[in-house]
């Protein structure tokens, strides 16, 4: 018999409700956004973000019911995303599981975030195991190899900021608007990309770890050599700088995807994380996969960034391998996907990176 779940997402700066069959249906999947609250501080503030998820979880949840035309009672189970993230938005989420749960009897799991976008190829697409996922968020970056619902291995990760994070940062740098992605690939499409030589960190040695901080001091530095040359940016240098840094973050997460695989053949890299929406980056690491012989696969956008649906779906899976918590499910910061692996660096403004 079909079983639905219910997701709850919190962790970053996007509160989210969705109800989820395991047959792959999406019956709704309601994002409720925080961007306005946040953006005249330059970033996510953790505590502003935590009240936001505690004020908006029950309505988010209740919209998500109602689109899906279901009582709590018609539910097989509540998946919530236990962490990583800021601290004060996963509890909201993980309290209010706990009490769904605890009220209606039915079975809670506690999510990884990071394996709910490791997953959600297996939702949009139903992909079999094992496949590639690079991850390419405001929050994190990393390939991790999926074996299965629980089995992941990674094989390199950022050593500092993020990808999106640098994205953001370099906007800002630049005077152009938040979220930064957009604004730089905007901005970038009318710009030269060789007219500045900006570094590929991390290229020069072995293995798939990133590092996206150097390349964001470049960009200061490049832009302070103008500043103090020509007494400010024209609209022409503010491209070709966006359109350098571009190329630069598309080179090395290529030379990294092509490592990745070649160290770990799988018939099937995929993408998630809103910067997987930069289609000089898309085209990039769809030529990397073409050459290795694996499909390239990217998830609809909305899939690909913060969502419920895919904590309602990595529930699923986990609850079909035994997994069943109970109320002491606690709410991690950090909670790296690959035990195994080595910590990475360093904690985002998002929050922690594993
Ligand atoms: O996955 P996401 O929505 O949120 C988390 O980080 O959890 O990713 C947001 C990040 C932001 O840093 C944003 O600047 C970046 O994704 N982004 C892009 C593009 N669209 C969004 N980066 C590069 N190019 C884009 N077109
Ligand atoms: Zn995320």
């Amino acid at each position: 018999m079909a079983r639905i779940f219910l997701g709850i997402e919190s962790s970053c700066d996007d509160t989210a409700a969705a109800v989820v069959r395991d047959d792959r249906t999406i019956l709704a999947s309601v994002v409720a956004g925080q961007t306005a609250l946040h953006a005249d501080f330059g970033g996510v503030v953790p505590e502003i973000a935590a009240r936001a998820h505690a004020e908006k979880l029950d309505g988010c949840v209740e919209q998500a019911l109602a689109e899906a035309g279901l009582r709590l009672d018609q539910l097989d189970g509540i998946a919530v995303t236990a962490g990583p993230g800021l601290i004060g938005g996963v509890l909201a989420g993980v309290m209010l599981a706990k009490g769904l749960a605890a009220g209606s009897g039915l079975p809670l799991v506690g999510v990884n975030h990071l394996a709910g976008h490791a997953l959600t190829p297996r939702l949009t697409d139903g992909i079999a195991y094992p496949y590639l996922m690079l991850l390419v968020s405001g929050g994190h970056c990393q390939f991790l190899r999926v074996d299965g619902p629980q089995d992941f291995t990674r094989l390199g990760g950022t050593i500092d900021d993020a990808p999106g994070e640098a994205f953001d940062k370099v906007a800002k740098l630049l005077g152009l608007p938040q979220p930064g992605g957009p604004a730089v690939e905007a901005a970038a499409a009318q710009g030269d990309p060789r007219r500045f030589a900006l570094p590929r960190p991390l290229l020069d040695r072995p293995g798939c770890d990133l590092s996206f901080s150097g390349l964001k001091t470049a960009v200061l530095r490049q832009r302070d050599t103008l500043v103090a040359a020509q007494g400010g940016l024209h609209e022409q240098d503010r491209a070709d700088i966006c359109a350098g840094f571009q190329q630069a973050v598309a080179d090395v997460l290529a030379e990294k995807t092509r490592r990745a695989l070649a160290a770990s053949p799988a018939p099937v890299l995929a993408v998630a994380g809103g910067v997987a929406a930069n289609q000089t980056l898309r085209a990039a690491l769809q030529a990397v996969a073409e050459a290795a012989g694996a499909r390239f696969l990217a998830p609809p956008l909305r899939l690909c960034t913060d969502n419920a649906a895919m904590i309602a779906w990595a529930g699923i899976e986990a609850h079909d391998a035994g997994q069943r918590d109970g109320m002491d499910l606690a709410a991690r910061p950090r909670w790296p996907l690959d035990q195994a692996a080595a910590p990475m660096l360093g904690a985002g403004k998002r929050g922690a990176k594993a």
